[in-house]
């Protein structure tokens, strides 16, 4: 038995405006030194560049539900575009690829530049297109904080949760005994601190957001879109090169793969419900399900020489990243393969229709092994 391992430094998603990260990275004191104390340490404030505090969602939110949330929110939402809370109010225009509603800070924002649109022109007095355009040039700062930094919220800021969880190798949701264990004020922390039972009052529990079962530790908070669980990130909140797009055609059911491939078809013999091992390290691991033997991964060009793909039909060479690969039943293996039995291919297959152009959603195909009666 032949596996390979292949570990390679991550390509690490790079896109936050310079100068958003220098105007709000003042992380503040609260990761410097942490303790129990840092509720009360009033200073992290002091130290904004800001002459007042910034504009936080609170101040716009009365604004928004008056003028715009009639017609954007719900399913049928104007410009499938929703203003019901902070999260759905700094999305993308269109969703996921658009631009930010938010961004930039300034009155070019989408959320700005609408305004000076005759049907929307009216919506908003004075003082409220005040209020809204200082709360985006402000930062679109979520919350104002006491424990956390304001944008502790925003997938977008280096002040973000899941940033300082990345930074810390995620231990302070991997280890309680920590002086920044998650679970010291919020329930719902993947290790929870023993015999903390009461939790500050304004400490949302963590799956609250995270509702899925699995709660934090579910695949799509950490690899998709919070929802699905595989690569890409959430192309709204996380831009960069496209990643990972060749995951949704193997692990999504389809014509040529109808059952779908499990995460351990690729990225073999880990427990991913907990960040222990190799998962989570920060390193990419591909390692083929033996059943595949041989198969190999290659990191420089994305090729994947495996089993699967070359099978002696008309498109052997395929890369990872390929875009619009869209693979007929004879790229594989020809179908059917050279001097083979020409009677009904369901005679002897199974899940195959008898012409052999289609399978079934119960084939056993691209399972390691051909199937025969
Ligand atoms: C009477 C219904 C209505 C109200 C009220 C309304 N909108 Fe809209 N909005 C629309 C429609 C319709 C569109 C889509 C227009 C189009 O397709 O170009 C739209 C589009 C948008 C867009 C997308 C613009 C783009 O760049 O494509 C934004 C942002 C927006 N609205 C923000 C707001 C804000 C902020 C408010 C409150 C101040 C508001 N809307 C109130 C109907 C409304
Ligand atoms: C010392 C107690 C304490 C610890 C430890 C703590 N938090 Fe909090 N957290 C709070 C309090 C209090 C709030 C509400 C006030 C605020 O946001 O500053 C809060 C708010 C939050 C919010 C915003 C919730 C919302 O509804 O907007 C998130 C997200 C969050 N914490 C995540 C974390 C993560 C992740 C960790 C671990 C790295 C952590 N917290 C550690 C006390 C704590
Ligand atoms: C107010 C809502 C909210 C709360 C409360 C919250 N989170 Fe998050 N968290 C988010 C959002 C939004 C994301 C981005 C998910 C996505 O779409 O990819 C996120 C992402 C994460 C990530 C992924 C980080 C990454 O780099 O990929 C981790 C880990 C995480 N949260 C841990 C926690 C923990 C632990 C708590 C409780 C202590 C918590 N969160 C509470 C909203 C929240
Ligand atoms: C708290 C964050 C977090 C959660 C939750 C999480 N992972 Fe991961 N996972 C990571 C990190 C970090 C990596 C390393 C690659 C990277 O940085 O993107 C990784 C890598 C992987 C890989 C690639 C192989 C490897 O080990 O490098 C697979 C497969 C994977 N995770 C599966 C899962 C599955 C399945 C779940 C849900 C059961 C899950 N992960 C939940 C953080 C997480
Ligand atoms: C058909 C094989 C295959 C399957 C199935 C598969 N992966 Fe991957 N995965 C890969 C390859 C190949 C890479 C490396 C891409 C590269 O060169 O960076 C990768 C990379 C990753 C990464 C690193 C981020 C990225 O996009 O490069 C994560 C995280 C990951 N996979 C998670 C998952 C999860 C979660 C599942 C199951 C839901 C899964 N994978 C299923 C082949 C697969
Ligand atoms: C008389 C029984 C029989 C019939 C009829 C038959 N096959 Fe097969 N097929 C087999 C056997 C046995 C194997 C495994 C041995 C081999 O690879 O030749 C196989 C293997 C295959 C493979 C796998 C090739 C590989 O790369 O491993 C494909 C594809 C295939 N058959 C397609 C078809 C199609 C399409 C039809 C209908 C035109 C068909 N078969 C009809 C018996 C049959
Ligand atoms: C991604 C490569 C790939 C593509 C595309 C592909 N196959 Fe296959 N096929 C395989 C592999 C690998 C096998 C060997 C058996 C296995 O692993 O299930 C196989 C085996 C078969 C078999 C033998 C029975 C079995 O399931 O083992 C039949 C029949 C078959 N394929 C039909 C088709 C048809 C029809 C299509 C188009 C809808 C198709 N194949 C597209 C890779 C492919």
């Amino acid at each position: 038995m032949l596996m390979i391992v292949l570990m390679f430094s991550p390509r690490r998603v790079s896109w936050l405006p310079i100068s958003f990260a220098r105007r709000f990275g003042a992380q503040g004191c609260w990761v410097a030194g942490f303790s129990l104390a840092a509720l009360v340490l009033a200073g992290c404030v002091e130290a904004r560049e800001f002459a007042e505090p910034p504009a936080v969602f609170a101040d716009v939110a009365p604004i928004l539900d008056e003028s715009c949330v009639e017609c954007h929110s719900g399913p049928m939402a104007e410009a499938d575009y929703r203003l019901e809370d902070y999260f759905q109010t700094v999305r993308c225009i269109p969703d996921p690829e658009g631009q930010p509603a938010t961004l930039p800070s300034d009155p070019t924002a989408p959320i700005l530049a609408v305004l000076g649109r005759p049907d929307h022109a009216d919506l908003l007095d004075e003082e409220q297109t005040r209020g809204l355009t200082t709360w985006v040039t402000d930062g679109a700062v979520p919350a104002s904080r006491s424990t956390h930094p304001g944008k502790w919220t925003d997938p977008r800021a280096s002040e973000w949760h899941g940033i300082y969880l990345r930074e810390t190798d995620w231990q302070p949701i991997v280890d309680p005994t920590r002086e920044d264990a998650c679970g010291l004020c919020h329930d719902g922390s993947p290790a929870p601190v023993e015999g903390v039972i009461n939790f500050p009052p304004d400490a949302t529990p963590c799956t609250d957001c995270h509702s899925l079962p699995g709660g934090v530790m579910s695949c799509g908070t950490c690899h998709g879109d919070g929802a699905r669980a595989y690569p890409p990130r959430d192309q709204c909140y996380f831009r960069g090169p496209p990643e990972g797009y060749a995951h949704g055609p193997h692990v999504e059911h389809s014509a040529n793969n109808p059952s779908g491939l499990d995460c351990e078809s690729c990225h073999f013999g880990e427990d991913f419900t907990m960040l222990a091992g190799t998962h989570g390290n920060g390193e990419v691991d591909v390692v083929f399900d033996p059943i595949w033997d041989p198969a190999d991964y290659d990191f420089e060009s994305g090729d994947c020489a495996s089993s699967c793909h070359i099978r002696g039909g008309t498109n052997p060479e395929v890369a990872w990243e390929e875009e619009g690969l869209n693979l007929s039943c004879n790229a594989c293996h020809l179908n059917p393969p050279l001097f083979h039995s020409t009677g009904p291919c369901n005679g002897c297959h199974i899940g195959i229709n008898p012409e052999g152009t289609q399978l079934t959603p119960e084939a056993p195909h691209i399972d390691g092994k051909v199937d025969v009666n």
